[in-house]
Protein backbone atom coordinates (compact mmCIF):
# COMPACT_ATOMS: atom_id res chain seq x y z
CA UNK A 1 0.00 0.00 0.00
CA UNK A 2 2.48 2.99 0.69
CA UNK A 3 4.23 2.59 -2.63
CA UNK A 4 4.44 0.93 -5.96
CA UNK A 5 6.90 -2.47 -5.65
CA UNK A 6 7.53 -4.74 -8.42
CA UNK A 7 9.59 -8.21 -7.86
CA UNK A 8 10.15 -11.25 -10.25
CA UNK A 9 9.41 -10.96 -13.81
CA UNK A 10 6.70 -9.26 -15.36
CA UNK A 11 5.43 -8.62 -18.97
CA UNK A 12 5.66 -4.89 -20.91
CA UNK A 13 2.47 -4.16 -20.30
CA UNK A 14 -0.61 -5.30 -18.44
CA UNK A 15 -3.06 -7.36 -19.98
CA UNK A 16 -0.91 -9.26 -23.11
CA UNK A 17 0.87 -12.61 -23.18
CA UNK A 18 3.15 -13.78 -20.93
CA UNK A 19 4.65 -17.28 -20.55
CA UNK A 20 7.06 -19.75 -18.79
CA UNK A 21 8.42 -22.30 -20.83
CA UNK A 22 5.76 -21.46 -23.74
CA UNK A 23 3.02 -22.10 -21.21
CA UNK A 24 0.89 -18.85 -20.96
CA UNK A 25 0.69 -17.45 -17.21
CA UNK A 26 -2.37 -16.34 -15.41
CA UNK A 27 -2.65 -12.80 -14.63
CA UNK A 28 -4.56 -12.12 -11.80
CA UNK A 29 -5.24 -8.46 -10.20
CA UNK A 30 -6.21 -8.45 -6.99
CA UNK A 31 -7.76 -5.39 -5.88
CA UNK A 32 -9.32 -2.98 -3.43
CA UNK A 33 -12.91 -1.01 -3.89
CA UNK A 34 -14.03 -2.37 -7.47
CA UNK A 35 -11.15 -1.78 -9.60
CA UNK A 36 -10.51 1.93 -8.28
CA UNK A 37 -8.79 1.20 -5.33
CA UNK A 38 -5.07 0.10 -4.83
CA UNK A 39 -4.22 -3.41 -6.83
CA UNK A 40 -1.25 -5.26 -7.45
CA UNK A 41 -0.94 -7.74 -10.83
CA UNK A 42 0.37 -11.20 -10.04
CA UNK A 43 1.53 -13.49 -12.81
CA UNK A 44 0.44 -17.32 -11.76
CA UNK A 45 1.64 -20.56 -13.33
CA UNK A 46 -2.15 -22.16 -12.69
CA UNK A 47 -4.87 -20.63 -12.30
CA UNK A 48 -5.87 -19.11 -8.77
CA UNK A 49 -9.32 -20.36 -9.10
CA UNK A 50 -7.64 -24.45 -9.69
CA UNK A 51 -8.68 -26.69 -6.76
CA UNK A 52 -8.56 -30.18 -6.07
CA UNK A 53 -10.73 -30.55 -3.34
CA UNK A 54 -13.50 -28.63 -1.41
CA UNK A 55 -12.41 -28.87 2.32
CA UNK A 56 -14.96 -28.25 4.95
CA UNK A 57 -15.94 -24.86 6.17
CA UNK A 58 -15.84 -24.47 10.08
CA UNK A 59 -17.56 -21.70 11.73
CA UNK A 60 -16.27 -19.13 13.48
CA UNK A 61 -17.60 -19.02 16.82
CA UNK A 62 -17.59 -16.33 19.55
CA UNK A 63 -17.85 -17.13 23.82
CA UNK A 64 -19.32 -13.74 24.70
CA UNK A 65 -18.89 -13.06 28.38
CA UNK A 66 -21.04 -9.78 29.47
CA UNK A 67 -20.04 -9.09 33.05
CA UNK A 68 -22.56 -7.65 35.70
CA UNK A 69 -21.20 -4.04 36.03
CA UNK A 70 -20.34 -1.89 33.73
CA UNK A 71 -16.41 -0.69 34.77
CA UNK A 72 -12.76 -0.29 33.73
CA UNK A 73 -11.18 -3.52 33.11
CA UNK A 74 -7.47 -5.00 33.69
CA UNK A 75 -6.33 -8.45 32.39
CA UNK A 76 -3.50 -9.86 32.40
CA UNK A 77 -2.31 -11.66 29.42
CA UNK A 78 1.13 -12.86 30.74
CA UNK A 79 0.14 -16.70 31.21
CA UNK A 80 -2.47 -17.02 27.84
CA UNK A 81 -1.58 -20.67 27.09
CA UNK A 82 0.80 -21.44 23.96
CA UNK A 83 -1.12 -23.58 21.78
CA UNK A 84 -1.63 -24.53 18.56
CA UNK A 85 -0.21 -22.59 15.39
CA UNK A 86 0.08 -18.86 14.69
CA UNK A 87 -3.12 -18.83 13.11
CA UNK A 88 -5.11 -21.22 15.02
CA UNK A 89 -3.45 -19.84 18.39
CA UNK A 90 -5.29 -16.54 17.92
CA UNK A 91 -7.47 -16.33 21.17
CA UNK A 92 -10.19 -13.53 20.86
CA UNK A 93 -10.18 -11.02 23.43
CA UNK A 94 -12.98 -8.66 22.50
CA UNK A 95 -14.40 -7.52 19.11
CA UNK A 96 -16.87 -4.96 17.92
CA UNK A 97 -18.30 -5.45 13.97
CA UNK A 98 -15.14 -3.32 13.11
CA UNK A 99 -12.63 -5.22 14.56
CA UNK A 100 -11.66 -8.16 16.31
CA UNK A 101 -8.39 -8.11 18.97
CA UNK A 102 -6.96 -11.62 19.87
CA UNK A 103 -3.78 -13.08 21.47
CA UNK A 104 -1.26 -15.40 20.04
CA UNK A 105 0.79 -17.26 21.69
CA UNK A 106 1.58 -20.67 18.34
CA UNK A 107 3.00 -23.55 19.78
CA UNK A 108 3.78 -24.98 16.41
CA UNK A 109 4.49 -24.82 12.98
CA UNK A 110 1.77 -23.54 9.98
CA UNK A 111 1.14 -26.89 7.89
CA UNK A 112 -1.34 -25.10 5.50
CA UNK A 113 -1.48 -21.96 4.19
CA UNK A 114 -3.70 -19.09 5.18
CA UNK A 115 -5.39 -16.07 3.88
CA UNK A 116 -8.06 -13.79 5.21
CA UNK A 117 -10.65 -13.44 2.61
CA UNK A 118 -12.45 -10.85 3.63
CA UNK A 119 -10.71 -8.78 6.45
CA UNK A 120 -7.35 -6.43 6.79
CA UNK A 121 -4.81 -7.49 9.40
CA UNK A 122 -2.35 -6.09 11.99
CA UNK A 123 0.01 -8.57 13.73
CA UNK A 124 1.61 -6.96 15.98
CA UNK A 125 4.73 -8.65 17.38
CA UNK A 126 5.15 -8.56 21.39
CA UNK A 127 8.02 -10.96 21.40
CA UNK A 128 9.38 -13.47 18.63
CA UNK A 129 10.89 -12.89 15.03
CA UNK A 130 10.61 -15.21 11.73
CA UNK A 131 9.52 -14.80 8.76
CA UNK A 132 5.85 -14.21 6.79
CA UNK A 133 5.98 -16.36 3.73
CA UNK A 134 3.49 -15.12 1.37
CA UNK A 135 2.72 -15.09 -2.14
CA UNK A 136 4.32 -12.15 -2.27
CA UNK A 137 7.42 -12.99 -1.03
CA UNK A 138 9.17 -13.39 1.95
CA UNK A 139 8.85 -10.88 4.43
CA UNK A 140 10.93 -10.69 7.74
CA UNK A 141 9.66 -9.77 11.21
CA UNK A 142 11.34 -9.30 14.42
CA UNK A 143 9.95 -7.89 18.03
CA UNK A 144 8.08 -4.69 18.06
CA UNK A 145 6.90 -5.03 14.10
CA UNK A 146 3.46 -4.49 13.29
CA UNK A 147 2.42 -6.74 9.92
CA UNK A 148 0.31 -5.46 7.41
CA UNK A 149 -1.85 -8.04 5.90
CA UNK A 150 -3.99 -6.95 3.35
CA UNK A 151 -6.70 -9.60 2.70
CA UNK A 152 -6.64 -11.73 0.46
CA UNK A 153 -2.63 -12.67 1.02
CA UNK A 154 -1.58 -15.76 1.31
CA UNK A 155 0.46 -16.68 3.87
CA UNK A 156 2.34 -19.35 6.48
CA UNK A 157 4.15 -18.24 9.81
CA UNK A 158 7.54 -19.46 10.05
CA UNK A 159 9.15 -18.41 13.23
CA UNK A 160 12.14 -18.66 15.38
CA UNK A 161 11.83 -19.04 18.77
CA UNK A 162 8.47 -18.17 21.12
CA UNK A 163 6.24 -15.99 19.70
CA UNK A 164 3.42 -13.43 21.54
CA UNK A 165 1.08 -11.64 19.09
CA UNK A 166 -1.61 -8.81 19.58
CA UNK A 167 -3.94 -9.86 16.36
CA UNK A 168 -5.65 -7.23 14.91
CA UNK A 169 -8.35 -8.11 12.18
CA UNK A 170 -10.65 -5.99 10.56
CA UNK A 171 -14.00 -6.22 7.71
CA UNK A 172 -12.74 -2.82 6.60
CA UNK A 173 -9.84 -1.54 5.42
CA UNK A 174 -6.48 -0.82 7.62
CA UNK A 175 -4.51 2.04 6.33
CA UNK A 176 -1.54 4.82 7.31
CA UNK A 177 -3.97 7.57 8.55
CA UNK A 178 -5.28 9.69 5.61
CA UNK A 179 -3.36 13.16 7.15
CA UNK A 180 -0.24 11.41 6.93
CA UNK A 181 0.10 11.62 2.97
CA UNK A 182 -0.17 14.10 0.27
CA UNK A 183 -2.52 13.62 -2.28
CA UNK A 184 0.05 11.13 -4.29
CA UNK A 185 0.92 9.14 -1.31
CA UNK A 186 4.25 10.13 -0.02
CA UNK A 187 3.93 10.36 3.75
CA UNK A 188 4.54 13.81 4.95
CA UNK A 189 7.55 16.04 6.88
CA UNK A 190 4.86 15.81 9.90
CA UNK A 191 4.62 12.11 9.81
CA UNK A 192 5.53 10.22 12.36
CA UNK A 193 7.35 7.88 10.12
CA UNK A 194 8.62 7.58 6.29
CA UNK A 195 8.91 5.13 3.75
CA UNK A 196 12.13 4.21 4.86
CA UNK A 197 10.40 2.90 8.26
CA UNK A 198 8.45 0.37 5.75
CA UNK A 199 9.80 -2.82 4.99
CA UNK A 200 7.67 -4.76 2.09
CA UNK A 201 8.30 -8.27 0.88
CA UNK A 202 12.34 -8.87 0.64
CA UNK A 203 12.39 -11.51 -1.73
CA UNK A 204 9.73 -13.73 -4.17
CA UNK A 205 10.82 -17.49 -4.02
CA UNK A 206 8.63 -18.98 -7.14
CA UNK A 207 8.02 -22.49 -6.00
CA UNK A 208 7.02 -24.75 -9.23
CA UNK A 209 5.87 -27.84 -6.44
CA UNK A 210 3.35 -29.94 -6.97
CA UNK A 211 1.58 -31.78 -4.14
CA UNK A 212 -1.30 -31.45 -1.77
CA UNK A 213 -1.68 -28.47 -0.24
CA UNK A 214 -4.18 -26.83 2.57
CA UNK A 215 -5.25 -23.44 1.70
CA UNK A 216 -8.07 -22.32 4.74
CA UNK A 217 -9.29 -19.19 3.60
CA UNK A 218 -11.52 -16.44 6.21
CA UNK A 219 -14.99 -15.97 4.31
CA UNK A 220 -18.33 -15.60 5.61
CA UNK A 221 -17.26 -15.91 9.19
CA UNK A 222 -16.08 -18.99 8.73
CA UNK A 223 -12.56 -20.69 7.97
CA UNK A 224 -13.19 -22.80 4.16
CA UNK A 225 -10.41 -25.50 3.25
CA UNK A 226 -9.40 -25.78 0.13
CA UNK A 227 -6.96 -28.32 -1.35
CA UNK A 228 -4.50 -27.75 -4.10
CA UNK A 229 -2.65 -29.71 -6.47
CA UNK A 230 0.10 -27.11 -6.80
CA UNK A 231 1.86 -25.12 -4.30
CA UNK A 232 0.21 -21.52 -4.01
CA UNK A 233 3.34 -19.49 -4.32
CA UNK A 234 3.49 -20.05 -7.72
CA UNK A 235 3.80 -16.64 -8.93
CA UNK A 236 6.56 -16.05 -10.85
CA UNK A 237 6.16 -11.94 -10.71
CA UNK A 238 3.76 -9.11 -9.51
CA UNK A 239 3.77 -5.27 -9.09
CA UNK A 240 1.51 -2.76 -8.06
CA UNK A 241 0.66 -0.93 -4.14
CA UNK A 242 -1.12 -4.12 -2.41
CA UNK A 243 1.07 -6.33 -0.55
CA UNK A 244 2.48 -7.27 3.20
CA UNK A 245 4.88 -5.33 5.06
CA UNK A 246 6.01 -4.51 8.54
CA UNK A 247 6.38 -1.53 10.61
CA UNK A 248 7.92 -1.30 13.58
CA UNK A 249 6.94 0.25 17.07
CA UNK A 250 10.51 1.20 17.75
CA UNK A 251 10.90 3.39 14.25
CA UNK A 252 7.85 5.59 15.38
CA UNK A 253 9.27 9.35 15.75
CA UNK A 254 6.66 10.68 19.06
CA UNK A 255 5.46 14.15 18.75
CA UNK A 256 5.49 15.99 22.28
CA UNK A 257 4.49 19.06 22.84
CA UNK A 258 5.05 22.32 25.59
CA UNK A 259 1.81 20.48 27.25
CA UNK A 260 0.25 17.54 26.76
CA UNK A 261 -0.88 16.16 22.78
CA UNK A 262 -3.96 14.23 22.68
CA UNK A 263 -3.63 10.60 21.48
CA UNK A 264 -4.07 10.75 17.84
CA UNK A 265 -0.75 12.69 18.26
CA UNK A 266 0.47 8.71 18.61
CA UNK A 267 -1.91 7.01 15.84
CA UNK A 268 -0.46 4.51 13.41
CA UNK A 269 -2.98 3.18 11.57
CA UNK A 270 -6.65 4.26 10.32
CA UNK A 271 -9.37 1.24 10.49
CA UNK A 272 -13.13 1.75 9.71
CA UNK A 273 -14.28 3.25 12.81
CA UNK A 274 -11.31 2.39 14.73
CA UNK A 275 -7.64 3.43 15.28
CA UNK A 276 -4.35 1.84 16.40
CA UNK A 277 -1.60 4.29 18.08
CA UNK A 278 1.46 3.88 19.35
CA UNK A 279 3.03 5.29 22.70
CA UNK A 280 6.88 5.19 22.90
CA UNK A 281 9.55 6.55 25.00
CA UNK A 282 10.31 9.93 24.62
CA UNK A 283 10.58 13.14 26.09
CA UNK A 284 7.47 14.69 28.28
CA UNK A 285 5.35 17.73 28.58
CA UNK A 286 8.13 20.62 29.45
CA UNK A 287 6.14 23.98 29.95
CA UNK A 288 7.17 24.73 33.45
CA UNK A 289 3.66 24.13 34.46
CA UNK A 290 2.62 21.52 32.32
CA UNK A 291 1.59 18.32 34.02
CA UNK A 292 2.80 15.38 31.52
CA UNK A 293 0.70 12.72 32.09
CA UNK A 294 -3.37 13.16 30.50
CA UNK A 295 -5.79 15.21 32.14
CA UNK A 296 -9.30 12.76 33.14
CA UNK A 297 -11.32 12.34 29.99
CA UNK A 298 -14.51 10.99 28.46
CA UNK A 299 -14.21 10.16 24.99
CA UNK A 300 -18.07 9.75 24.71
CA UNK A 301 -18.30 7.41 21.72
CA UNK A 302 -14.38 5.77 22.07
CA UNK A 303 -13.93 2.40 23.64
CA UNK A 304 -10.10 2.78 24.73
CA UNK A 305 -8.14 -0.69 25.31
CA UNK A 306 -4.33 -0.22 25.59
CA UNK A 307 -1.78 -2.95 25.73
CA UNK A 308 1.58 -2.57 27.97
CA UNK A 309 4.59 -3.67 25.61
CA UNK A 310 7.66 -2.71 27.10
CA UNK A 311 8.85 -0.56 29.70
CA UNK A 312 8.68 -0.16 33.75
CA UNK A 313 4.98 -0.57 34.46
CA UNK A 314 5.79 -1.16 38.59
CA UNK A 315 5.08 2.23 39.41
CA UNK A 316 1.13 1.49 37.76
CA UNK A 317 -0.96 -0.13 40.58
CA UNK A 318 -1.47 -3.68 39.00
CA UNK A 319 -0.05 -2.93 35.52
CA UNK A 320 2.79 -5.53 34.26
CA UNK A 321 4.33 -5.92 30.73
CA UNK A 322 1.27 -7.54 28.27
CA UNK A 323 -1.36 -6.39 30.05
CA UNK A 324 -4.50 -4.86 28.61
CA UNK A 325 -6.52 -2.46 30.10
CA UNK A 326 -9.99 -1.27 28.58
CA UNK A 327 -11.71 1.51 29.28
CA UNK A 328 -15.25 1.28 28.19
CA UNK A 329 -17.39 4.52 26.96
CA UNK A 330 -20.10 5.96 28.62
CA UNK A 331 -18.11 6.62 32.18
CA UNK A 332 -14.96 8.70 32.22
CA UNK A 333 -11.10 7.69 33.06
CA UNK A 334 -8.24 9.00 33.77
CA UNK A 335 -5.19 8.85 36.10
CA UNK A 336 -5.18 7.21 39.32
CA UNK A 337 -5.14 9.40 42.44
CA UNK A 338 -2.22 11.10 43.00
CA UNK A 339 -0.67 10.20 39.49
CA UNK A 340 -1.15 14.17 38.37
CA UNK A 341 0.90 15.33 41.17
CA UNK A 342 3.59 12.71 40.82
CA UNK A 343 3.97 12.93 37.23
CA UNK A 344 5.29 16.79 37.62
CA UNK A 345 9.01 17.52 37.02
CA UNK A 346 8.81 13.89 35.02
CA UNK A 347 10.78 14.59 31.59
CA UNK A 348 10.77 11.54 29.80
CA UNK A 349 8.88 8.18 29.66
CA UNK A 350 10.08 4.66 29.07
CA UNK A 351 7.20 2.77 28.29
CA UNK A 352 5.96 1.31 25.39
CA UNK A 353 2.58 0.25 24.04
CA UNK A 354 -0.17 -0.14 21.65
CA UNK A 355 -3.63 1.11 21.96
CA UNK A 356 -6.81 0.53 20.13
CA UNK A 357 -9.19 2.70 20.13
CA UNK A 358 -12.87 2.32 18.45
CA UNK A 359 -15.62 4.48 18.04
CA UNK A 360 -18.23 1.35 18.97
CA UNK A 361 -18.43 -0.43 21.94
CA UNK A 362 -16.33 -3.97 22.35
CA UNK A 363 -17.97 -7.25 23.67
CA UNK A 364 -15.49 -9.25 25.22
CA UNK A 365 -15.04 -13.15 25.77
CA UNK A 366 -14.85 -15.68 28.28
CA UNK A 367 -11.13 -14.93 27.59
CA UNK A 368 -11.31 -11.71 29.49
CA UNK A 369 -13.17 -13.11 31.58
CA UNK A 370 -10.32 -15.69 32.37
CA UNK A 371 -8.10 -13.06 32.62
CA UNK A 372 -9.96 -9.94 34.53
CA UNK A 373 -8.52 -8.59 37.03
CA UNK A 374 -11.86 -7.46 39.72
CA UNK A 375 -9.87 -4.66 41.41
CA UNK A 376 -9.11 -3.00 38.62
CA UNK A 377 -12.01 -0.84 38.75
CA UNK A 378 -11.48 0.42 42.65
CA UNK A 379 -8.56 1.50 41.37
CA UNK A 380 -9.15 5.36 41.49
CA UNK A 381 -10.90 4.50 45.20
CA UNK A 382 -8.10 6.10 47.89
CA UNK A 383 -9.64 4.56 50.78
CA UNK A 384 -10.14 0.86 52.42
CA UNK A 385 -12.55 -1.15 51.25
CA UNK A 386 -13.85 -4.75 52.92
CA UNK A 387 -11.30 -7.53 51.75
CA UNK A 388 -9.16 -4.88 49.79
CA UNK A 389 -5.71 -3.70 51.19
CA UNK A 390 -4.87 0.11 50.06
CA UNK A 391 -1.15 0.12 48.60
CA UNK A 392 0.75 2.68 50.59
CA UNK A 393 1.08 4.75 47.29
CA UNK A 394 -1.57 3.17 44.93
CA UNK A 395 -0.50 5.74 42.34
CA UNK A 396 2.69 6.00 39.59
CA UNK A 397 3.85 7.72 36.90
CA UNK A 398 2.06 6.47 33.35
CA UNK A 399 2.14 8.79 30.26
CA UNK A 400 -0.50 6.92 28.32
CA UNK A 401 -3.85 7.49 29.23
FE1 LIG B 1 -7.86 7.52 27.45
Amino acid sequence: MPTYQIRGDVPRKRHIQFRDNGSLLTEEVMGLEGFSGNQSILYHLHSPCRIRELGDFEPIEREEWVPDAHAHRHMRTMDVDEDGDAVSARRLLMWNNDVEISLCRPAEPMDYFYRNGEGDEVIFVHQGGGTLETIFGDLPYRDGDYIVVPRGTTYRFAFDGPQRHLVFESPGLIEIPRRYRNEYGQLLEHAPFYHRDIHPPAELRTSRDRGRYEVKVRVRDGYQTYVLDYHPFDVVGWDGYVYPWTFNIRDFEPITGRIHMPPPSHQTFQGKNFVICSFCPRKLDFDPLAIPIPYHHSNLNSEEMLYYVDGNFSSRKGIEVASVTLHPSGIPHGPQPGLAEKSIGQTETHELAVMCDTFYPLKLTKLAKELDDPDYAYSWYDEPLPGRTIEENPAGVTSHF
